[in-house]
């Protein structure tokens, strides 16, 4: 069963999308077959300065593999190095009829802002189904506000089969589990367009600063607290023992301790959760090389699946085959 997601480049990796995504995707690697890629085509909807695109493409697949994604057991690649998927796109954008594309809620949202939004981002879920068809993926992880766009692949994909014949493959998404949406440092859902966001990958120092900067409420020291209503707790949550965790909450009620202090194990928790990731990030970081190795094999192994697909598009809907 083939596994496919992709994440796009569009800034450094934060709480919400290592606990909310990437945890999940890594868990899958273990016993599927696996392809996560790094959207940077997607990127280019809304990033438009190219080093840093460049930058946060580099850095996005640097953090995937020290967070412990494994490209001995997934295939890790960038979306750009696949030729195909632009290919497949404009196959599928010929069977895509506008009224489909009318309510998908990117383009939507930002034209009901009164913006004007670009045929790219009006056309971002052809090329996400470009992506996922590809490869004749049959689960896709990923938030619920994606969902939308996995019903597109779909009606896609049918209605590809019902003009040309059975061709491409109806994936499944797999839907994340969000129940726990991971707070910000103003305590509302962790979001880079809300700019609460702590990264994973903070200097030590920074990261304290961060997590020191969470809002909490003004109950004095020695009054008890309620850790179900504090966000300090919920980050808490994510990073320590259920042990540490009832230790906390028992002090929480108590009375006695103030949020600096709640903070504080934050802070600690983080360094010791995140503290084998930050080991193989340094060895990443050191040899850039390495890290486009894995990509450009990743892309390689993309591009076969890839290419097998898109003999039996051509072939279906009566383009040439593709030449040697
Ligand atoms: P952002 O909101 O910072 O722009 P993205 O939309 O790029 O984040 O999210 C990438 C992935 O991370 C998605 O699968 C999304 O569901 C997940 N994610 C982002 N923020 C959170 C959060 N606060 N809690 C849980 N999951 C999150
Ligand atoms: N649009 C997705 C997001 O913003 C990223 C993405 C691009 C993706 N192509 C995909 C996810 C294919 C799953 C499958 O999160």
């Amino acid at each position: 069963m083939r596994v496919l997601s992709g994440i796009q480049p569009t800034g450094r990796f934060h709480w919400g999308n290592y606990f909310g995504a990437i945890r999940q995707y890594i868990e899958l690697q273990n016993n599927e077959q696996a392809f996560y890629f790094i959207a940077d085509l997607h990127a280019l909807t809304t990033i438009r300065e190219p080093e840093l695109l460049r930058e946060y493409s580099h850095e996005a697949a640097v953090d995937l593999l020290a967070l412990g994604l494994d490209p001995e057991q997934a295939t890790l690649f960038r979306q750009s190095d696949v030729p195909e998927i632009p290919e497949l796109t404009w196959v599928l954008m010929t069977i895509t009829q506008m009224h489909l594309l009318e309510k998908c809620h990117a383009y939507k949202d930002k034209k009901a802002r009164g913006l004007a939004a670009d045929a790219g981002l009006f056309t971002y879920p052809v090329l996400m189904a470009a992506d996922i068809l590809l490869y004749d993926s049959d689960l896709v992880p990923v938030g619920s506000d994606q969902v939308q766009h996995i019903e597109v692949t779909r009606d896609l994909a049918q209605r590809f089969n019902s003009l040309y014949g059975e061709t491409l493959v109806l994936p499944k998404s797999h839907v994340l589990d969000e129940s726990a949406k991971v707070p910000g440092t103003d305590g509302e859902k962790m979001s880079k367009s809300y700019g609460n966001v702590i990264e994973v990958f903070l200097p030590p120092k920074k990261l304290r600063k961060k997590i020191m900067s969470i809002k909490t409420d003004s109950t004095p020291v020695e009054d008890p607290k309620d850790p179900q209503t504090c966000s300090v707790f919920a980050l808490y949550v994510l990073l320590a023992s259920d042990e540490e965790q009832q230790t906390l909450a028992d002090r929480y009620r108590a009375g006695g301790m103030g949020y600096g202090e709640a903070k504080q194990a934050v802070y600690e928790a983080a360094m010791d959760f995140f503290a084998d990731a930050r080991t193989r990030r340094e060895h990443y970081e050191s040899d850039p090389d390495s890290v486009e190795d894995v990509l450009q094999a990743g892309a390689t192994r993309a591009r076969e699946k890839g290419r097998e697909v898109l003999d039996r598009v051509r072939a279906a809907c009566g383009l040439a085959s593709r030449p040697v």
